[in-house]
């Protein structure tokens, strides 16, 4: 559907032509004096310098061209504005056709194209900590923003598998289990199906080897030469490595689970592995990689760049490939496979010069196409409650599974002190409100500021937090339910104030949307249902709902908030999580 501004910004237009001005000054902003009008346009203080005249003069004849039923007020006021507010029926007119139409009506921006949002990041071998939280939830949050708006989409975790971890992990099990057929270099049998270890065994050896390679040179030589010889295929390294894959990944998957959080594709640096040598080869050919003080590098510094954008390097001088290496190869497997118009990689800011060394590689080496987007959508950090970093009580780093439980935890004490629901109904329940908590507390903030996780505030039903929305859900609901059939009531004229001010908020979907994808910035979906839902609990205590005697305003009304309902369940879909029945 055409957005409003864009319908009533061309009758502007076409008014200012009708009054002899040139239309393009007709452009209609919202309005910043929400109390004075809902929409307004300045264009006539422009257009006074060039047909030198008074502002008000012109603003008077346009205002005159364009009255008409869509505007209950059209008004020029001094020195030259024009105020605008929308008729009643045409308010009307346009949620009835958002109410019937797919989707609302949204403007699918993305149909045809395709988008990659490479979110989560995790690595295996090593367990989720807090860190892995925000950009599983953007991440998620923004896949399916642009599956709302038309694009198809490909979320991808880029498994960290086939870095210094994993030779570490090798290294260690040397020392420990010096015996096995792995590390025998003429042992060409099969490799056991069993791993030597299990999940809480690598949980273990992984940041014991971690800690030994930083005060144990030898060790560390090892593990970077096993890291080496894994990547070059070693069998009895890479036998090794499937059993580590094969353990870490059904328990990363799990606990994505649990958030709600799910990939089409489970790649990861690996995979990216054997599209390394051509790539290499090709970049080479063009010119772009160069050797430098014994490594391969790809200059990426432009001319006017503000600070100093060091090579990307692509191989080291030990012959490794690195971080940047994958990430580029993984580029070219994309394009292969995909042909994506639009990548967006989200990760800790910190990540920023890596990703605009290798945005740059791949533009300037044709890895991509000059027109693919490939935008790093960068994170701060989630603090403690007191504004310090989160830390475990001895000092460690907390694990997201921790997290989720302390939350889950809290949440379940008030579902059951407050007896909410029945008591089969308790699991469900908290685990909606938990997971609402925590991801709104986390998407209600700009993606790129830090913010304090407070487990309280999160959680509180009241306030801008997830359980409110949640609460505003189920309020509806439960008014729907008593109602009866409410999906066909057509949308009535605004019977007061309220439901005037409910019914522009719901026409504001559209743009709140766009801005989102625009700026890859969830937090203006929860602004959007924010204020939503305000209008909506507003509405409800002004307005007598289910006693209003008369019936064809309360069917008004029901559709009203029938329409609000769905628009908001769609908007916490957008933003990864869902509202329970009761609360
Ligand atoms: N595994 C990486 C890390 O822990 C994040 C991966 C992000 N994606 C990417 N294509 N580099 O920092």
């Amino acid at each position: 559907m055409e957005k409003i501004l864009d319908i009533i910004s061309k009758k502007m237009e076409q008014a200012f032509q009708d009054a002899g001005y040139n239309a393009a000054y007709g452009r209609v902003t919202v309005s910043n004096r929400p109390d004075l009008c809902q929409y307004q346009c300045n264009g006539a203080l422009s257009a006074a310098k060039v047909y030198k005249c008074a502002p008000i003069a012109i603003a008077n004849a346009v205002a005159e061209k364009l009255q008409g039923e869509d505007f209950s007020m059209c008004k020029a006021v001094m020195p030259g504005f024009i105020n605008l507010n929308l008729s009643d029926s045409f308010l009307r007119d346009y949620l009835e056709k958002m109410r019937t139409a797919p989707d609302f009506g949204v403007q699918k921006e993305g149909a045809g194209k395709m988008a990659i949002i490479d979110y989560g990041g995790a690595n295996v071998a090593k367990p989720l900590h807090i860190g892995h939280l925000r950009p599983a939830i953007i991440g998620e949050a923004l896949k399916r923003l642009h599956k709302f708006m038309g694009y198809n989409t490909i979320g991808d975790i880029h498994l960290g598998d086939w870095g210094l971890q994993m030779g570490l992990i090798i290294a260690e099990l040397q020392v420990r289990q010096p015996d096995l057929c792995y590390f025998d270099p003429n042992y060409t049998g099969e490799y056991p199906e069993e791993a030597p270890f299990t999940l809480s065994d690598l949980e273990e050896i992984y940041p014991a080897a971690s800690a030994k390679k930083d005060v144990d040179k030898e060790f560390a030589d090892r593990a970077h030469i096993a890291t080496y010889e894994n990547q070059q295929g070693r069998r009895g390294y890479r036998a090794i490595w499937q059993h580590i894959m094969d353990i870490s990944l059904p328990d990363l998957r799990r606990i994505y689970d649990k958030l709600d959080v799910h990939y089409e594709k489970w790649l990861g640096e690996s995979d990216a592995h054997p599209y390394i040598p051509a790539m290499i080869e090709d970049l080479k050919a063009k010119g772009h990689a160069v050797m430098s003080e014994g490594a391969l590098v790809f200059p990426v510094a432009e001319e006017g760049d503000k600070k100093e954008i060091p090579p990307c390097i692509l191989i080291k001088s030990d012959g490794a490939a690195i971080y940047a290496t994958t990430d580029l190869a993984t580029l070219v497997q994309r394009m292969q496979d995909h042909h994506p118009d639009k990548m967006l990689y989200v990760t800790d800011k910190r990540q920023n010069l890596h990703f605009e060394q290798v945005f740059r590689a791949a533009k300037k080496g044709g890895i991509v196409k000059a027109e693919t987007v490939l935008e790093h959508v960068g994170h701060g950090t989630m603090n403690g409650a007191d504004g310090k970093p989160f830390k475990t009580r001895d000092g460690g780093v907390l694990r997201l599974e921790q997290l989720l439980n302390d939350m889950t935890n809290f949440v379940r004490s008030k579902v059951v002190e407050n007896k909410i629901v029945a008591e089969d109904e308790v699991e469900a329940t908290t685990a909606k409100i938990a997971l609402a908590a925590l991801k709104y507390g986390d998407l209600s903030n700009q993606p790129t500021k830090d913010y304090n996780f407070d487990l309280e505030r999160f959680a509180a039903f009241e306030g801008n937090t997830g359980p409110y929305i949640l609460y505003t859900i189920v309020r509806i609901k439960s008014i729907l339910s008593r109602y009866g059939a409410w999906e066909n009531l057509p949308i009535c004229l605004p019977a007061n104030p309220y439901a005037q001010e409910l019914m522009l908020c719901i026409t504001r979907l559209g743009p709140a949307l766009e801005s989102a994808l625009r700026t890859s910035s969830p937090n203006l979906i929860c602004a959007y249902i924010y204020e939503l839902a305000g209008a909506v609990n507003k509405f409800y205590h002004e307005t007598r709902i289910l006693s209003e005697e008369n019936k064809d305003l309360q069917k008004g009304y029901i559709s009203l908030i029938g329409l609000a309902k769905r628009i908001l369940e769609q908007c916490i879909d957008i933003l990864g999580f869902s509202a329970p029945e009761k609360m």
